[in-house]
């Protein structure tokens, strides 16, 4: 049977590109399903994308694994990974033990996924791991801490800071991560720390360089018309379609030609 650990070591040294996704309910997960796509992450984004906040503080545990569990049944054919929101993991290894065995307990997902690289991450990693569950790491711009690094801007752009990361990186992979998200890194950055592990590194915003890619759904869609980061690429502008559609059907519906002929029962 093929686990998200053997699927990640495979492509890294096939140096096959990762592609990851972010996914928050049953009906696009349904879509994912039926794409190549190598994994999907059931990210804290969601607090941004889907309810409304202006951060993925607020976002729960309960949320993270309600979310989960709708993406697990649009896509049980998929990879899935939870991540674990803002004050599940922080305060000790134990909650984080608890809330990783949790999310894997109650979703089905096959990993979870943590920021930063304190000692309680880096413990809570290694007793994770210990107990079988897979963990990805998430280094950068880590949005659970964006307060205290300034904003959501780029990370590691000089020297010290750089050299954190990357040993920061270098310790999630001693601890058992089998990969690490490296978000809003100059590119050469990202490549650095790429060369200087031998576990995969997933960039959003870290350049060209890293192992493979995520892009949240919704952004990669354009369902947001004003949310533009220079990383991000739109491979569709479903904004637009759906307004347009929005707008045809409201039409229709004050000129009676919706429900036309062939939407009526007789
Ligand atoms: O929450 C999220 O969607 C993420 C990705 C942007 C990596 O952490």
């Amino acid at each position: 049977m093929q686990t998200i650990i053997n699927l990640y070591k495979e492509k890294f040294q096939k140096k096959e590109k990762i592609s990851v996704v972010t996914c928050y309910d049953a009906s696009f997960a349904k879509i994912i399903s039926e794409t190549d796509m190598d994994t999907i992450l059931v990210g804290d984004s969601l607090g941004m994308v889907v309810q409304g906040h202006n951060s993925t503080m607020p976002v729960t545990l309960e949320e993270m694994i309600y979310h989960t569990k709708a993406v697990k049944r649009g896509a049980p054919n998929k990879f899935i990974i939870c991540d674990l929101p803002f004050l599940s993991y922080q305060i000790s290894a134990q909650q984080g033990v608890s809330a990783g065995g949790l999310a894997i307990k109650e979703t089905g997902c096959d990993a979870v996924k943590l920021e930063g690289a304190s000692e309680i991450a880096l413990q809570t990693i290694r007793q994770l791991t210990e107990m079988g569950v897979p963990v990805m790491g998430h280094l950068g711009l880590t949005p659970q801490s964006y307060q205290v690094l300034g904003g959501y801007k780029v990370q590691g752009k000089d020297e010290k800071t750089a050299g954190k990361i990357l040993q920061d990186a270098i310790a999630l992979e001693k601890a058992g991560a089998f990969s690490i998200v490296l978000e809003m890194l100059p590119e050469s950055l990202g490549e650095k720390i790429t060369n200087s592990i031998s576990i995969p590194t997933i960039g959003i915003g870290a350049g060209r360089h890293t192992s493979g890619q995520v892009l949240v759904i919704n952004d990669l869609l354009g369902i947001a018309a004003d949310f533009k980061p220079k990383f991000l690429k739109r491979f569709a502008d479903l904004h637009s379609i759906t307004k347009q559609a929005l707008s045809t059907y409201h039409r229709e519906v004050k000129e009676g030609t919706f429900p036309g002929e062939e939407n009526i029962f007789k």
